[in-house]
């Protein structure tokens, strides 16, 4: 049973200065939920009870959400608005949320290594802290890559079909087609040319392994932009070790850059029932002026 997860989410977040100057992009809003609320919650309802933020400097904002608010809670209470304490309540009720701080910003796979005595020798989840992961099916992501762990026994990396002309934006994935939108990996390649890429499945943020990452981690140099890579970690780890690709059901969102980040929430807002028609209104009119 997978009941652990890790979240980085100490990141400089540089492709959204300033607003990242101060604040952490993890935060940044989806209507009126926090990017990283919407990871917790995905976490949560795939069944994981304890979680691990990996988090740094200027991001005080993560914990205090993660927190419980006794004077705000009293305040909503004495109003009578039960609904607004039930959503707030939630927020720190959901699970153990635990914080650890990456002490130099060394790259994702120097964030993971962070996680290894609170993880231990148990399978665990990693979802990226800014990377929102929508579901099409019953089931959310992290639970789609948990049941394949389930199934298959070696670590499995979220897969999303990405055009064939971006594959040179993405870490791309070379593996073998097992069925049921499952890949054995043989390797990953980093943003290939569209005419040699072996796929046209690329990262997602979502990831299952096995404890043995942390032993690949430890033996894994400085990579592109002299940081630690997960995805060499991983690389080297799928020369020794079954891994998967799960291509999931859903979409992506990374709201860590600003154009995803703005079409996140007006995908979000079309979503949302009082607010579908206003702003179908609002941008219909709006496209007149231009
Ligand atoms: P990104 O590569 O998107 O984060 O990492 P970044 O480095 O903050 O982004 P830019 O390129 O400067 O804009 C994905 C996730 O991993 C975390 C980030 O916070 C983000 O949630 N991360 C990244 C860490 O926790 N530590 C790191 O050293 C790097």
């Amino acid at each position: 049973m997978i009941r652990k997860a890790v979240i980085p989410a100490a990141g400089f977040g540089t492709r959204f200065l300033p607003l990242t100057k101060a604040q952490p992009k993890e935060m940044l809003p989806i209507v009126d939920t926090p990017t990283i609320q919407m990871v917790v919650e995905e976490a949560v309802d795939s069944g994981i009870t304890d979680i691990l933020m990996v988090i740094g400097k200027s991001k005080r904002a993560i914990e205090e959400h993660f927190d419980r608010n006794f004077e705000l809670e009293q305040e909503l209470e004495q109003k009578g608005k039960e609904d607004l304490l039930r959503q707030i309540r939630h927020i720190s009720g959901m699970a153990n949320i635990h914080f650890v701080w990456q002490k130099e910003l060394n790259g994702l796979g120097d964030a993971v290594s962070y996680a290894r005595s609170h993880v231990g020798n148990e399978p665990f989840a990693l979802l990226l802290g800014d990377t929102i992961l929508e579901s099409y099916s019953d089931e959310p992501v992290t639970r789609q890559l948990i049941n394949v762990f389930n199934q298959h026994g070696g670590s499995v990396v979220a897969l999303e079909e990405v055009p064939q002309e971006k594959v040179s934006r993405y870490g791309i994935m070379d593996g073998e087609d097992v069925g049921d939108g499952v890949y054995r990996v043989r390797d990953f390649v980093e943003k290939p040319d569209p005419a040699v890429a072996p796929s046209n499945l690329a990262f997602a943020g979502r990831y299952v392994f096995s404890p043995d990452i942390f032993d690949f981690l430890i033996q894994t140099g400085r990579g592109k932009n002299n940081e630690i890579q997960l995805t060499d970690a991983m690389r080297t780890m799928a020369q020794s070790r079954p891994m998967f690709g799960c291509r999931f059901s859903g979409k992506r969102h990374d709201v860590g850059n600003k154009f995803d980040f703005v079409k996140t929430n007006i995908h979000y807002a079309l979503k949302h029932p009082e607010m579908k028609d206003p702003l179908i209104s609002y941008l219909k009119e709006l496209v007149k002026t231009l």
